[in-house]
């Protein structure tokens, strides 16, 4: 099955078969009050829906009705997810449970993300609401496992877990008393925080529809609640994001707008599928942090703010100079000065900056090989550095002064 409908999605699914659906995923207005619009990057094209309500109880019967009918064609086995934010996570809650029964309520996930955002009187909101329910107590359910976490201790993941007599965890012991290594090691069961990226400006994957949703969020979520060739109903697909998500993956399909240009925009996207990777989920947060501990130890007490995803600069000086940024690198172990000016002139060049800061940590020798006068770069010492120089000048002139003495 691969349908897309225009169209009311209560009057759509009131025209679909019941238990017919593996998992229906809901990204529906979020009682915002607001008009949403984009425009396409080409300015060529322009979205927008509308989400203006008169009062909660008029959105909570909207929502109300379309559940009873998304439940109605859900399987026995089915899921739903119904993602939103702060504006109706509340009202959206006790609708679902009204709906599908407390005890079928099993998790909110929060889908946390990095953006900037100017709420001057408030905190910034950065992360959104997935409301994740079953039908019956015999749903389907994949699970996944993500990678241990940098405090997991290396005991913790290679010894199997038993319980005591009092039903606290152990490690299990043979009957020799020698520790039982776990037999496969899978990572952690996946939690309910999410962090996947928003969908940045630049994105290929992005098309300008307003509150698209990354492919990568949806990937998730069908993962762990349908296996191949199963069925997923999107009943306000949007852009289609669901949709592509679902092909990707090899799931069948349903997708139900009630605005024209969204219909038009999901089928082109279903016929040129493009799926944006994120380098954060692929190598990891840690991998994004290139000043290494040490770097950022020498730095620690000066007034800088550190910077990830860049080559060349470790951190920014919080205050400007001549009203341009002001980059700073540490020099890395087996780094030659020449090699870290370079990165660090480059990237702090591509910011527009009037100065740029180096700190030497290991040696000085091919500085005068160099030719900076003119470089935006200024080389300063690190404290190791300058005291290692010191001694070192000590050291030669006291050998000085003891082979005069012996020379006279
Ligand atoms: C939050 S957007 C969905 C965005 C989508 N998840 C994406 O990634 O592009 C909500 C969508 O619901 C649609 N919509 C609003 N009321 C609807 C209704 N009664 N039936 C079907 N679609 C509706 C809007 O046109 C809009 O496209």
């Amino acid at each position: 099955m691969q349908e897309v409908y225009l169209g009311d999605c209560l009057e759509i699914m009131r025209g679909l078969k019941e238990n017919s659906i593996d998992m229906i995923y809901l990204d529906p207005p979020f009682f915002t009050n607001k008009r949403h619009s984009l425009s396409s990057r080409d300015r060529c094209s322009h979205y927008s829906f509308n989400d203006v309500w008169d009062s909660y109880k008029i959105y909570a019967e909207y929502m109300q009705s379309r559940l009873i009918e998304a439940k109605r064609i859900l399987k026995d086995t089915g899921t739903l997810f119904i993602h939103c934010d702060k504006s109706a996570n509340h009202i959206l809650r006790l609708v679902g449970e009204d709906v599908f029964g407390e005890e079928n309520f099993l998790s909110e996930i929060i889908w946390f993300y990095k953006r900037w955002s100017n709420s001057a009187n408030s905190l910034t909101p950065n992360h959104q609401n997935i409301l994740f329910f079953s039908k019956t107590k015999q749903y389907k359910f994949n699970k996944i496992y993500s990678d241990y976490s940098e405090t997991t201790n290396l005991d913790q993941i290679l010894q199997k877990r038993s319980r005591d007599i009092h039903g606290k965890a152990i490690y299990a012991k043979d009957l020799d008393g020698n520790l039982v290594s776990s037999d496969e090691k899978k990572g952690v069961p996946l939690n309910d925080v999410w962090e996947i990226p928003f969908l940045n400006p630049k994105a290929k994957e992005r098309i300008g529809y307003p509150t698209q949703k990354p492919i990568l969020l949806l990937d998730r979520i069908i993962e762990i609640s349908t296996n191949e060739g199963d069925t997923i109903l999107d009943p306000f697909c949007g852009s289609g994001t669901t949709l592509v998500a679902a092909k990707l993956k090899g799931r069948k399909f349903v997708g139900i707008d009630i605005s024209p240009e969204a219909i038009d925009l999901t089928k082109s996207r279903l016929e040129s599928l493009v799926k944006t990777e994120s380098a954060l989920l692929n190598k990891g947060r840690l991998s994004y942090i290139n000043a290494d501990e040490k770097s950022l130890a020498i730095l620690s007490g000066l007034d800088v703010l550190p910077v990830h995803r860049n080559a060349g600069i470790d951190a920014l000086l919080r205050r400007n100079y001549l009203l341009k940024p002001v980059p700073i690198r540490v020099q890395r172990e087996h780094e030659t000065l020449s090699e870290a000016i370079g990165k660090l002139s480059v990237a702090a060049l591509k910011k527009g900056a009037e100065i740029a800061f180096l700190v030497s940590t290991n040696t000085m020798q091919d500085l005068f090989d160099l030719k900076i006068e003119n470089s935006i770069v200024k080389i300063i010492k690190s404290p190791a550095l300058e005291i290692n120089l010191v001694i070192e000048q000590q050291e030669q002139s006291s050998n000085n002064l003891r082979n005069g003495l012996v020379n006279v």
